[in-house]
């Protein structure tokens, strides 16, 4: 798949942007704050429906403006496949094929998206939050039911939640109502641990020999999936859900007692280990910068085994971080097979041929110029 146009309207400081790509490397230079970073991100929202650098889809519409557009054709299986993402101030709309599509589980996937950010080392060092937002995303682009499954967990929670703190404040609480709601929880929570299991298994087969690449065959990479409950990975459905049903009625009065859920995948976090040691409190900066390339690289494959196409690539800002051998291995790994846009204030710092041969365009104040 690639994308072969992207068109803006009103997003970010875009006001009028229509382009077409090429279907290798795509190199975007400009000096910083003129729209790099925006022009990669309005590719990766036309995948995910929404941003990965806020959560307040209103950020996306261009100051002064009603509201924001993205568009674009993506080329998939011998044919053209138009995206097209509204943000109004009061909520968004996505259509594929000129169709909208009324639940989001049925846009996203269309268009699979692996991205490089500066950010990518909160993967490691960061909140628990940003490694569920991490597993969640790119779960959720190869399996849409996930996604769907993870939404209404979420609705459910907030319901529960609320619930439970109407308990809380009760003498003698009447448990019916609370039995209901929890059982419509584990009904999707069982399903979200299920999907993340069944991941977790192809991001280590994946993962784990990259990173033993890149660190030149000197460090083993171990991913651990640390639950706020016990669970089996090896579970079935029927077992989760049996499993998750004996310990909510095990902290059922503790629940009530703190108003709030204590358990479930809304708890539950990733850990990474090198050589067995938790890279997030002893890892060096390299290690933690080598772990989060590595499960970058790992979607590549991982999406193309489970997708039949690869995904395409977004770089900002990143290549000229890294040294020569970890740059080689990027760009061969992509060479020829994955389109890839690279975001960068200046092309010296990449020797690499690949990007020698890429399309350029150039960026100044929101305004886009191939060279
Ligand atoms: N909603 C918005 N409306 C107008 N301008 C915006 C909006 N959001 C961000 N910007 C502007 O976009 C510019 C940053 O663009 P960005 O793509 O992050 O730069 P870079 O080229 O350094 O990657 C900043 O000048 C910022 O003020
Ligand atoms: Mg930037």
């Amino acid at each position: 798949m690639y994308i072969k146009e992207l068109k803006l309207k009103d997003y970010r400081n875009y006001k009028e942007l229509d382009i077409t790509f090429d279907n290798q490397v795509n190199v975007i230079i400009g000096e910083n704050a003129q729209g790099k970073t925006n022009l990669l991100e309005a590719l990766y929202i036309l995948a995910f429906t929404k941003s990965y650098r806020t959560t307040n889809d209103r950020e996306l519409i261009k100051w002064n403006a009603e509201f924001a557009k993205v568009s674009g054709v993506l080329y998939k299986k011998n044919r053209n496949l138009p995206l097209e993402l509204i943000f109004h101030k009061q909520g968004k709309k996505a259509k594929i094929n000129h169709l909208e599509q009324s639940k989001l589980s049925e846009y996203i996937g269309a268009l699979n998206i692996v991205m490089f950010a500066p950010e990518d080392l909160t993967l490691v060092k960061g909140s628990p939050q940003n490694r569920r937002r991490y597993i969640d995303m790119e779960l959720g682009q190869i399996q849409p039911m996930y996604v769907y499954h993870l939404g209404e967990y979420q609705k459910i929670l907030k319901q529960r939640n609320h619930l439970l703190k109407q308990l809380q404040q009760k003498q003698s609480p009447d448990l019916t109502l609370l039995e209901v709601v929890t059982e419509q929880l584990i009904a999707h929570a069982s399903h979200v641990l299920l999907g993340r299991f069944k991941y977790l298994k192809l991001l280590r087969s994946w993962a784990i020999p990259i990173h033993y690449e890149i660190s030149r065959e000197l460090e083993h990479l171990r991913i651990e999936y640390a639950p706020s409950l016990q669970l089996d990975e090896e579970a079935t459905l029927e077992d989760l859900k049996i499993s998750l049903a004996d310990q909510f009625k095990k902290i059922e009065k503790n629940e009530i007692f703190r108003g709030t859920t204590l358990i479930g995948p809304h708890r539950d976090d990733l850990l990474f280990f090198i050589n067995d040691k938790e890279v997030k409190i002893y890892g060096s900066q390299g290690q933690q910068r080598t772990t989060a390339l590595a499960l970058k690289l790992a979607e590549i494959d991982l999406i193309y085994n489970e997708i039949g196409s690869y995904p395409i690539l977004l770089l900002d800002d990143v290549l000229s971080e890294l040294d020569d051998f970890r740059q080689s291995h990027l760009l061969s790994a992509i060479e020829g097979k994955v389109q890839t846009f690279v975001s960068t204030t200046n092309i010296d710092g990449i020797n690499h041929e690949t990007i020698q041969k890429a399309a350029l365009f150039e960026v100044v104040n929101g305004v886009v110029t191939k060279k």
